[in-house]
């Protein structure tokens, strides 16, 4: 099976068991219960209870609302939100929290149109910035407790990205791959970071990596053209 079969047959799978015509593990017997793979990655009852009727969360990858360490009230502002993780999942997880929202920036139309209605059909406090993420993100007014991105940059421009909310009091947490270590030794040529890494819970090879102090190393390489 080729590349594009498997990609196929996989977003074939994912669509089925969202539409509920298929269990989400393959056999009679696979006893993956929606409840029982939700709590293989990590979502407890509580986390589960207060979900949306709409939400599936045994169809992610992980669990964004574990690593977030969100409390009540919390405002997020999601890079890159594309089709909604972890932007549109913590929004969901922050939904019924009083001053709670979820900022999705994504520069996309069509899929700033699809956040849009998923935010509507799941009743989770969020606002869609349709915009480049540099464009945007000195415009977002209030303090900002919590900055994401799955997926969407390298991290030397993540970190140029959310610098000021970082300064602003805000924890970064980025979803990367396997090319951590080598995204590190980037972002660390041009930044004074002291990153915590946190390993994948459901396997894999994803890393996040949490941030909650960001200086630039030379302030002066800016002038010279050699910006992060
Ligand atoms: C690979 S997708 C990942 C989406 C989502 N975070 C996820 O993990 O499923 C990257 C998304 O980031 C958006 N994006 C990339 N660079 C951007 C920028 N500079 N400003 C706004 N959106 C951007 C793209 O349009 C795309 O939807």
């Amino acid at each position: 099976m080729n590349e594009t079969n498997i990609r196929e047959k996989v977003r074939e799978h994912y669509a089925s068991v969202a539409e509920g015509k298929t269990s989400c593990c393959p056999g009679a017997n696979s006893g993956c219960g929606e409840e029982n793979i939700s709590q293989k990655l990590g979502y407890c009852a509580q986390d589960l209870a207060s979900l949306p009727e709409q939400a599936e969360m045994g169809l992610g990858c992980g669990n964004p609302i574990s690593f977030a360490k969100l409390r009540p009230g919390e405002v997020v502002v999601d890079l890159g939100s594309g089709g909604g993780f972890p932007g549109v999942v913590l929004a969901c997880a922050l939904a019924g929290t009083s001053g709670a929202m979820v900022h999705l920036v994504e520069r996309n139309t069509k899929k700033a149109a699809f956040l849009r209605e998923a935010i509507r059909v799941t009743a989770s406090p969020g606002t869609v910035h349709l915009a480049e993420i540099g464009d945007s993100v000195d415009r977002i007014a209030g303090k900002v407790d919590c900055v994401t991105a799955r997926a969407v940059a390298p991290l030397h421009q993540l970190i140029r990205f959310t610098e000021p909310l970082v300064r602003g009091g805000a924890k970064a947490l980025f979803l990367k791959g396997q090319d951590v270590e080598a995204e590190l030794t980037e972002a660390t040529k041009y930044w004074n970071i002291r990153p915590q890494l946190h390993s994948s819970r459901t396997g894999g090879h994803g890393w996040i990596v949490e941030l909650d102090r960001i200086e630039r190393r030379n302030p002066s390489a800016t002038a010279h053209g050699t910006r992060a």
